[in-house]
């Protein structure tokens, strides 16, 4: 099994590096081959190689079985005139790879009930996954640039769906409901937008074909405002790229911090073991104002981990020890500095990683 690392920018090099050894524990103890190789992406593949995705690391990705990525972006390379930008590398290898359908699961750990700024009456129970449309809609649409216009400086960006496009992550997210808890919310803006139209007409096509998945549609603003009010009451949530980009960051408030998230990209191009090849990440970023300090959280990247040996590489079992290894180290007290509430003393990016890792090995 053959798996490519790209640490990125920022946190990135330390929580992938964390992620690594609990995989590498794994490994050992389930007895399954594991292979790393890695590359650089984002802002470090700019400076070195003037491009955020060099076609090596592509090319690398794509003859993987899974991608273990960590952030990518930072100040240095945030000039909004660059045509260069760390971004182009996660876009590049979402569009690349052919990963249409984001999956953000989203769970509140009982012991982080207090931890994060909503109240735990709300939150106890949420069990949640944002299935989020990866590589279409407005973030790759042309024309999308500045021009000189009439009026003075204009600019455009581009909101095109396709049939194929939509009905495919529709699929994905029915067929994971039915794994679930069989329930399905929609979430569009089709009072306004042309494509929300064509996304609620698909989906209610799509809809006929799974009879048991209780199903509703709903607007992205009202389901901004649900999903704080009443997030337990949400099972599967399918929506298109932008929205889904901004939802997740909102849905990770559910958990108490962004350094929980993890994420799996997933396409229908197969790996050597005839699993989807995948791409795994935190869905935080690359938090520059932490970088190198090691006090970042490695979790969300362990559990993006965990997803990846469960949805490429196909050991369950090993996915669900690292899930429990998590938890109890959670439960037994443990917090980075983004879960420290209520003067519970911080531990280390490092050190958290040790003790999943120790739960793991054991
Ligand atoms: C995410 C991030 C990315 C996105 C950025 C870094 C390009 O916010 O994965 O949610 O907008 O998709
Ligand atoms: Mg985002």
């Amino acid at each position: 099994m053959k798996i490519l690392v790209l640490p990125g920018d920022g946190i990135g090099p330390e929580v992938v590096e964390q992620a690594k050894k609990v995989l590498e524990a794994a490994a050992h103890r389930f007895r399954f081959p594991l292979t790393f190789t890695e590359a650089v992406v984002g802002g470090a593949a700019i400076d070195a190689f003037h491009t955020a995705l060099p076609d090596g690391a592509l090319h690398l990705a794509q003859s993987s079985d899974a991608v273990l990525l960590g952030a990518v972006g930072g100040p240095k390379w945030d000039n909004p005139r660059a045509t260069v930008r760390p971004e182009q590398a996660l876009l590049g290898l979402r569009r690349g790879l052919g990963l249409f359908a984001n999956l953000r699961p989203v769970r509140v750990f009982p012991e982080l009930l207090d931890a994060g700024p909503l109240k735990p009456d709300v939150l106890r129970d949420v069990d949640l996954v944002v299935v989020r449309e990866l590589t279409g809609g407005i973030y790759f649409g042309k024309p999308s640039e500045q021009r000189q216009g009439s009026d003075g400086r204009e600019a455009v960006d581009t909101l095109t769906y396709t049939e194929t496009e939509i009905s495919r992550l529709l699929r994905t997210a029915f067929d994971l409901a039915r794994q679930r808890r069989k329930k399905l919310t929609s979430v569009d803006k089709a009072n306004i937008l042309s494509s929300s139209r064509l996304w609620r007409e698909i989906a209610h096509e799509v809809q006929r074909d799974y009879p048991d998945v209780a199903y509703e549609d709903m607007l992205v603003d009202a389901m901004a405002m649900h999903l704080i009010r009443r997030p337990r009451d949400f099972d599967v949530i399918a929506t298109e790229n932008m929205f889904g980009d901004i939802l997740t960051d909102e849905a990770s408030m559910l958990a108490g911090s962004m350094g929980l998230l993890p994420s799996a990209s997933l396409g229908s191009s197969l790996n050597s073991l005839g699993r989807p090849r995948g791409l795994y990440e935190p869905i935080h970023g690359s938090a520059p104002d932490i970088a190198g300090q090691n006090a970042a959280n490695p979790l969300a990247t362990i559990l993006s981990a965990a997803l990846m040996l469960r949805y490429s590489l196909g050991q369950d079992d090993a996915a669900t020890v690292i899930d429990n290894a998590v938890s109890s180290v959670l439960a037994e007290g443990h917090r980075t500095a983004d879960i420290a509430f209520g003067g519970s003393r911080a531990i280390g990016c490092r050190e958290m990683g040790a003790l999943v890792v120790q739960r793991v090995a054991r």
